[in-house]
């Protein structure tokens, strides 16, 4: 974990990502895992904003959505991370599948390049794709699920906490299968488990986790009841 300064190179709206993020390269998060942020201008907000990757860069990384609006082109930023856990793609995946079940895709997509290092077909699963996509991606609605699950051998699926429990009930083969499923669980950070503060409290298995530190990737035995 490392801290240090960051500054938003440039904002974009309706694409895949929310922002360029010039940094140390120590600072980049791998695909799922986060740093936090403040904001040199508000120094005494109470809370940082956690950051994730969508795509690389040669001088830091494109940011996910979604990101503080008051974040412009300029905004110089304290940083804090890499944190936590992110995706392990298996080096033998050939067939992906990103499913979005949240607001954005936006996480996902930090996969896809190294998806495409190993020679991997990814399919993308959202409700709402935004412009500018990757035309090596093919996008379907998320009523395709079912149909895919035969056809991915490693499924990365982001969702809110809220919506586990309904995720599971009316989808069981995804925490009940031999292929690797991982799940991006999107909960507040805020303290990126400084202070236990508990707010990114998840229940799996037998136990209580916390998606900052055990997370916000978990794998689906993580699940298994
Ligand atoms: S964010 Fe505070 S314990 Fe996880």
């Amino acid at each position: 974990m490392h801290s240090g300064k960051g500054h938003i190179d440039e904002t974009y709206i309706h694409s895949d990502r929310a922002a360029r993020l010039l940094c140390n390269p120590n600072l980049i998060p791998a695909p799922g895992q986060y740093l936090l942020a403040h904001a040199a201008t508000t120094p005494d907000a109470p809370l940082p904003h956690p950051i994730f990757k969508a795509a690389s860069h040669a001088a830091g990384f494109y940011t996910a959505h979604p990101l503080p609006t008051t974040w412009t082109p300029g905004t110089l930023l304290t940083l804090r991370g890499p944190l936590g856990h992110g995706f392990t793609l298996p080096p033998a995946a050939r067939h992906i599948a990103l499913v979005a079940f949240g607001n954005t895709c936006s996480r996902l997509l930090a996969l896809l390049e190294p998806a495409l290092a190993q020679n991997a077909a990814v399919t993308l699963l959202t409700s709402a794709p935004p412009s500018g996509l990757s035309p090596t991606l093919e996008i379907l609605p998320l009523a395709s699920l079912s149909k895919l699950l035969s056809w991915a051998d490693y499924l990365a699926i982001d969702l809110p906490r809220a919506a586990l429990q309904a995720v599971f009930t009316q989808y069981p083969a995804l925490i009940h299968n031999d292929y690797a499923t991982e799940f991006l669980v999107e909960t507040p950070l805020p303290c990126g488990g400084m202070a236990d503060c508990g707010a990114c409290a998840i229940r799996t298995k037998n136990t209580t986790r916390l998606a900052c530190r055990n997370g916000p990737v978990f794998p689906a035995q993580a699940f298994l009841k």
